[in-house]
C-alpha cells in the first residue's frame, strides 16, 4: 500500500527534486503530482524531467485567496494525496484550506522552529548570536510555522558565517531531513527524528532506516 504524495513549490523546487528522487523502490510513498503558483518556477520543468506530472495554478489569475486555494484543492482531488509537501511554497495558506487537507499536509521550513516563523531566518539567527541554526519538518496547522514538528536538521553557526553562506549549509540539510521524514511519515512514524551531521535520531532511539509502519494507507496500490 503506497502513500500518493503531492508537492507544492514555487521555485527552483530543490527540496521537491530531492523528495522525488527518495520515493522509488521500497520506500512507502510516491509522488503523483507537483503543483506550482508560479508559472515561471524551474521546478516545474524539473519535476517533468524527473517523470512527475506538473501543474501551475497560478495565484496571480485568481481574485483572491479563496479561489486560488478552490483551484488548488479541486487538481489535489484530482490527485488524491494522502499527503501533500510544502516544498519551497511561498503562500500563506487559509484556515479552510488547512482544514480541508488537516493532518496531511507537511512543511519544511528553514529555521529551528519555534524560533525565527516567518522570513530572513537566517539573517535572524546570525544577529541573535545563535551557535545552532537549522530547519523543522513539521505538520501544517492554521497557525504559521507552528504546527507539530516531525523532523528537526540541526547546522551550527560559523562566527564568519553570512546569512548567505549559512543559506547554503541549512539548504544542503534540508535535503537530507525533508527525505527521511516524509519516509517516516509515509509509513506511520509522526515521532520526532533529529538529523545532524554525521548522525540521525529518531525520537524512539531507532533510525529511520529500522521504523516500522504503524499505519497504513488502506485501498492504496
Ligand atoms: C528552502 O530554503 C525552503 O526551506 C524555503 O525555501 C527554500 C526552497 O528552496 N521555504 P527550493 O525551491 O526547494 O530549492
Amino acid at each position: 500500500m503506497t502513500a500518493r504524495v503531492a508537492i507544492l513549490i514555487s521555485g527552483g523546487g530543490s527540496n521537491m527534486k530531492r523528495l522525488v528522487e527518495s520515493m522509488s523502490g521500497d520506500h512507502p510513498a510516491r509522488a503523483v503530482l507537483v503543483l506550482s503558483n508560479r508559472p515561471d518556477a524551474a521546478g516545474v520543468s524539473r519535476a517533468r524531467s524527473l517523470g512527475v506530472e506538473a501543474d501551475v495554478i497560478d495565484h496571480a489569475r485568481h481574485p483572491g485567496r479563496l479561489e486560488f486555494e478552490a483551484a488548488l484543492t479541486r487538481r489535489l482531488e484530482a490527485a488524491d494525496p494522502d499527503l501533500i509537501c510544502l516544498a519551497g511554497f511561498m503562500r500563506v495558506l487559509t484556515q479552510g484550506f488547512v482544514a480541508r487537507w488537516r493532518g496531511r499536509v507537511l512543511n519544511i521550513h528553514p529555521s529551528l522552529l519555534p524560533k525565527y516563523p516567518g522570513l530572513d531566518t537566517h539573517a535572524r539567527a546570525i544577529a541573535k548570536g545563535d551557535s545552532e541554526a537549522g530547519c523543522t519538518v513539521h505538520e501544517v496547522t492554521e497557525d504559521l510555522d507552528a504546527g507539530p514538528v516531525l523532523g528537526r536538521g540541526l547546522v551550527p553557526v560559523s562566527p564568519d558565517d553570512t546569512p548567505e553562506s549559512l543559506a547554503v549549509r541549512v539548504l544542503e540539510m534540508e535535503h537530507r531531513l525533508y527525505p527521511a521524514v516524509l519516509r517516516r511519515v509515509a509509513a506511520g512514524d509522526r515521532s520526532l527524528f533529529t538529523l545532524r551531521d554525521g548522525s540521525e535520531s529518531g525520537g524512539d532511539g531507532v533510525s529511520a532506516a529500522l521504523s516500522r509502519p504503524r499505519v497504513t494507507f488502506e485501498g492504496r496500490g
